[in-house]
């Protein structure tokens, strides 16, 4: 198989797997519900990520809890980022979910 296909079929399985940037879910109200829903697909509930699609384990970042909210809402990624920007996303929301990975999910 050439690369491109590869390539290719790994973009489809990303997009496939998520990034859901939907916020009409008033029954989402804890950093870990709206974790779950938003960042799950692609980082995992334990927050291992998935090695196989490229996605790194955000239990293991170095990130502060500022640098994940600019982060979550597309700041400061590479340009070839393959994670959602979230555009849509209101800032309570980003804040909810970084504190739960620095606090619940983060081993460091
Ligand atoms: C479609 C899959 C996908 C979704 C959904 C997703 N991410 Fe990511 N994430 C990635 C990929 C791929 C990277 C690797 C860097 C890149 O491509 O931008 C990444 C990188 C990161 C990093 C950087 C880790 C580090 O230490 O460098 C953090 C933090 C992160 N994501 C948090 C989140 C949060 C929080 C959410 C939910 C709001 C989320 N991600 C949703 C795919 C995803």
């Amino acid at each position: 198989m050439r690369l491109s296909t590869v390539t290719l079929m790994c973009t489809g399985v990303l997009f496939a797997c998520g990034g859901r940037d939907d916020h009409d879910h008033p029954q989402l109200k804890s950093g870990a519900d709206l974790y779950n829903h938003h960042c799950a697909a692609c980082h995992q509930g334990s927050g291992d990520g998935t090695f196989l699609k490229g996605v790194p384990p955000v239990r293991y970042t170095t990130m502060t809890y500022r640098q994940m909210v600019h982060y979550i809402q597309g700041h400061g990624r590479a340009e070839d980022s393959r994670m959602p920007t979230f555009s849509a996303m209101p800032k309570h929301e980003a804040e909810a979910i970084a504190i739960y990975v620095r606090r619940q999910l983060n081993l460091r």
